[in-house]
């Protein structure tokens, strides 16, 4: 039986860092009200020159170097993001420019925060029938330039950076075991962007009146959260024939320690055996589980043969687990 699994991890940071505290000089927030709500103490922000192409380009070239890799040796490059750099071509296409992988196919797909999930099982599903055998897979994000930094209840939230994977074609039994994407387009506007579309295209109004940026009812976004993760989570194990026990990490989107640590709970994991590194780069959307991964990979936090589980909710509304054997 054939199966994709990871080869190579990378991931980028811009060095720019931002601050709870600077944060509390820009709007109404504290530092405590921040990390108590959130876990997030500081997040990174790409600099002026730096688009989402830029970090994506950085995670992947350090993936492509775990893998053992050349640009030219991938048959696909996938871009999960919301922040492409311009709505025209795809953010996959410039990267596949700056890599010098003429010729290999390219583009983007958004899920919001699921958007790595999502490109996983793309991914998975392209390696399984055959049609390519390397594929590039890249979650990267600069919030930062759809955020509006006057709502103190999304700016202190969102951070910037990258992640890659190389998958690659295995007949072992250790790989990506399952992929499981879902969602419920009827709570789109929990968590949009209202103008810049065909729905309400560019004008001066819609820049006077802040519709360019990032909306969220962060509230309700959060309850929804909990419930359908901690059914997802146990669905996932479930199906696997896993037991929690037998669960080495839980690596989760990285948007609130609270709705991380209630799935943790709902499988009676420790949270020694979850990823956590939001409270340094806050909520990256797409980029936020390969950038986990990434880390768990190079902190030697995962071993040969480790069941590691994966999941994510976000704008769509959108969800998506992925349970991986090492
Ligand atoms: O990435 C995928 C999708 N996104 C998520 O999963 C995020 C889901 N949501 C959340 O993480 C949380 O809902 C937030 C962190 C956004 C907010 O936490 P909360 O516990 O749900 O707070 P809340 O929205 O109910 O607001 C509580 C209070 C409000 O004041 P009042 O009405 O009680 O007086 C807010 O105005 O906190 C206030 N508030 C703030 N105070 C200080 C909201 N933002 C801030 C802030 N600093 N930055």
């Amino acid at each position: 039986m054939v199966r994709s699994r990871i080869i190579g991890t990378g991931s980028y940071l811009p060095k720019r860092v931002l601050t709870n505290f600077d944060l509390e000089r820009m709007v109404e927030t504290s530092d405590e009200w921040i990390r108590e709500r959130t876990g997030i103490r500081e997040r990174r922000i790409a600099a002026e020159e730096e688009a989402t192409s830029d970090l994506a380009l950085m995670a992947s070239r350090e993936a492509l170097r775990a893998a053992g890799l050349k640009p030219k040796d991938i048959d696909l490059i996938l871009v999960a993001t919301v922040t492409s750099d311009m709505l025209l071509p795809s953010t996959a296409c410039i990267l596949q420019h700056k890599l010098g992988a003429k010729d290999t196919p390219a583009f983007d797909l958004n899920a919001a925060c699921s958007g790595f999930i999502y490109g996983l099982s793309v991914a998975d599903a392209f390696i399984r029938s055959g049609t390519y055998e390397r594929i590039l897979l890249v979650g990267a994000e600069t919030l930062s330039r759809a955020t509006d930094w006057q709502d103190r209840t999304t700016c202190v939230l969102l951070g910037d950076g990258a992640g890659a994977v190389v998958l690659e074609k295995t007949k072992a039994k250790r790989g990506v075991l399952s992929v499981d994407i879902y969602a419920d387009g009827s709570m789109w506007d929990l968590l949009h962007i209202p103008a810049g579309g065909s729905r309400m295209p560019a004008t001066k109004e819609t820049v006077k009146n802040r519709l360019h940026f990032i909306k969220m009812r962060g509230n309700e976004t959060f309850r929804v959260a909990v419930r359908t993760l901690e059914k997802l989570v146990v669905d996932t194990l479930k199906k696997n024939r896993v037991k929690p026990e037998e669960l080495s990490l839980l690596i989760p989107h990285q948007a609130n320690h609270r709705i991380i640590a209630a799935t943790a709970k709902r499988l009676g994991l420790g949270l020694d055996r979850v990823m956590l590194t939001l409270d340094r780069h806050g909520n990256t959307s797409a980029a936020s589980i390969p950038i986990a991964l990434d880390e768990a990979v190079r902190t030697g936090r995962i071993k040969k043969d480790d069941y590691i589980l994966l999941e994510a909710f976000g704008g769509g509304l959108t969800w998506g687990s992925a349970l991986i054997r090492w």
